[in-house]
């Protein structure tokens, strides 16, 4: 199967993207044709600073390949995501990319900058998931919107320049697990919220474990999943079962007796570790940038193959050649 999926290189990594999304790619490195991206194109229709952009490019790289992931490479340095992106755009109604959710959110979010890109935002996404041939893309649901857009605007394209691009689905696994702000737990963890909510992967360690002690619970003190009416440890639960690879009724019935602060304490700890062996390595990474250069070299050149190919497609069929 060909899969392809992104993350813009906006802010640091959390815990909530690893086991959301990048834990899910691992699984699906070993057995299929992937594209993984570092979407910078994208990262460039909100508010950010052009003297940091490189080094967060950088620094997510070596995230992804102190993860395990190898097949990537940079969405800028590949030009046909753009000329693709162009092309399909004269096909792509207005009103359609003014209806979409996360236009209408941005738009909202950042009142002084709503720009082009950021309204052909959805464009550029089709173009980097149907230049591949995607079958599959794993991400989170809240881009399910942006893939049933990918497939509107392919099927367009085949009806009106003959059959080209296949209908790319969204891959949403069952284990995924969603993980939510320590500190109010009925909202999604995210790398703009409060900082004391979200763990992120390059946390020090005397950090982790603060934040895990100071997340929100409740007053029953029953170490007990239940989503509805304990989310505070329903989430703790989730994050010690996804980090431990423990079913939650195990770890359950072995905390049947303990405090929340000894749970938590031992969470604390089990995080600590898991995200040592992660900060050695990405360490290790950013200390050699010629290391991740060449990856990313390699990944340009694998990916332009494929990229190239269905171009020249897309031209011919158009007319330009
Ligand atoms: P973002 O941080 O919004 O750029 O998202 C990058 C990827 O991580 C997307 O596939 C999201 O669906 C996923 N993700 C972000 N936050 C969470 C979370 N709290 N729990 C699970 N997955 C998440
Ligand atoms: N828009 C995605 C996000 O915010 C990132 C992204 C860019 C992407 N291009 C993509 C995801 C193509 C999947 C496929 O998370």
């Amino acid at each position: 199967m060909r899969i392809f999926s992104a993350i813009r290189p906006t802010g640091e990594i959390h815990i909530g993207n690893y086991l959301g999304s990048i834990k899910e790619w691992l699984f699906l490195q070993d057995k299929n044709e992937c594209y993984f991206c570092i979407a910078d194109l994208h990262a460039i229709t909100t508010p950010y600073n052009p003297k940091t952009l490189r080094k967060n490019i950088l620094s997510l790289a070596s995230t992804y390949l102190a993860l395990g992931i190898d097949s990537l490479f940079i969405q800028s340095e590949v030009k046909e995501h753009t000329e693709l992106a162009w092309l399909i755009n004269t096909i792509v109604p207005v009103s359609l990319l003014q209806r979409m959710t996360q236009f209408k959110d941005k738009s909202k979010e950042h009142k002084e900058y709503i720009n082009a890109g950021l309204l052909n935002y959805p464009v550029l996404m089709a173009a980097d998931i149907l230049l591949y041939k995607s079958e599959k893309v794993p991400v989170g649901q809240d881009q399910k919107q942006h893939i049933e857009f990918t497939r509107d605007i392919a099927l367009k394209f085949n009806k009106q320049f003959g059959e080209t691009f296949v209908l790319p689905e969204i891959l949403v696994s069952k284990n995924q697990a969603k993980i939510m702000s320590l500190k109010d737990p009925t909202k999604k963890m995210s790398k703009t919220g409060d900082p004391k909510a979200c763990i992120f992967l390059k946390d020090k360690e005397e950090e982790i474990i603060k934040k895990i002690m100071g997340a929100k619970t409740d007053t029953e003190k029953i170490i007990k999943f239940d989503a509805e009416h304990k989310k505070g440890i329903s989430n703790l639960l989730s994050i010690y079962s996804a980090f431990s690879d423990k079913a939650i009724a195990l770890i359950e019935k072995e905390y049947k007796d303990k405090s929340y602060a000894e749970f938590k304490k031992d969470l604390g700890e089990l995080l600590v570790l898991k995200l040592r062996d992660f900060k050695k390595k990405y360490n290790e990474y950013l200390n050699h940038p010629d290391y991740v250069l060449d990856v990313l070299d390699k990944g340009k050149k694998r990916a332009q193959e494929k990229a190239s190919l269905t171009i020249k497609e897309v031209r011919k069929k158009m007319g330009l050649d």
